[in-house]
């Protein structure tokens, strides 16, 4: 079996199913993995060269199964993208624990349990793991105690998978995106958020989510070979420029 495949969280919108349309694009067969099942059968029934398992990648159980029927619908694993990720935005006096395990349990428990169930499928075909975490989890801001530490613990947690599994050939990398309007930014991001990030964005828009999707391609891609271990920015610049006070602008 030689031809290419990929498994992505999050398919059923947004910037996992951009990323499944690319992975389509060029070749790969793509597992789209989502808890939401009725628009996971919707997009997935569109699509030819996809399959689409239903999970929560919060459950160890639901993990394990997806794991065993990704393997055996696909055959083999060249890519794994976890994506899947929840917003939720507050004060740290007011994120209480069921708020802050809501998002832990996906946006980082999600990425441990989905990589470590399909490791052994990703060592055999010496594939690549790119994990999706967020500027969030770069530069710490106001109302994102558990969203950005969440993905701060992704990208560590890509760090050390590639610290571990170098060896068996295995590539790990991070993408960090900058705000991109999906259901899940829009949920959280006022008008007065999307001004502000328009202002310090030095692109001075938002990224679509095909914009991550390249990124995130290129990452599992053997053009990015001896690339591991990396946190990637798709930000417009944001994470680049500090602070950037309006005040020393020209
Ligand atoms: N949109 C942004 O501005 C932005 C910025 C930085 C990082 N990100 C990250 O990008 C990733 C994708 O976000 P998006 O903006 O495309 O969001 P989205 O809400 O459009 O899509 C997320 C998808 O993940 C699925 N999902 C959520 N929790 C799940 C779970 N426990 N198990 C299985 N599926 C689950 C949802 O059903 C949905 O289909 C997330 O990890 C997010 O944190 C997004």
């Amino acid at each position: 079996m030689t031809q290419k495949t990929a498994i992505v969280t999050g398919a059923a919108r947004g910037i996992g199913l951009a990323t499944t349309d690319l992975f389509l694009a060029e070749g790969r067969r793509v597992a789209m993995v989502d808890r939401d099942s009725d628009i996971l059968a919707e997009e997935a029934g569109k699509r030819d060269g996809v399959v689409a398992l239903h999970c929560d990648v919060s459950d160890p159980d639901d993990v394990a199964k997806m794991a065993e029927d990704a393997v055996a619908e696909l055959g083999r694993v060249d890519a794994l993208v976890n994506n899947a990720g929840v917003a939720d935005f507050g004060p740290i006096d007011d994120c209480d624990f069921a708020m802050w395990r809501r998002v832990m349990s996906t946006n980082l428990d999600g990425v441990f349990l989905c990589s470590q169930a399909l490791a052994p499928a990703l060592k055999a075909a010496q594939g690549a793991v790119v994990n999706i975490a967020s500027i969030s989890g770069l530069r710490a801001s106001t109302l994102r105690v558990a969203y950005g530490t969440s993905k701060a613990g992704v990208i560590h947690l890509t760090q050390q998978q590639a610290a571990e599994w170098g060896e068996f050939g295995v590539r790990a990398n991070c993408v960090c995106p900058g705000p991109v309007r999906t259901k899940l930014a829009m949920a959280v991001h006022t008008q007065e958020i999307i001004d502000a990030y328009h202002d310090a964005i030095p692109l001075n828009r938002y990224g679509s989510e095909q914009e991550i999707g390249e990124v995130i391609v290129f990452l599992c891609s053997d053009k990015a070979s001896y690339v591991t271990g990396q946190v990637v920015a798709a930000d417009g610049g944001f994470q680049s420029t500090g602070v950037g006070l309006p005040a020393l602008r020209s």
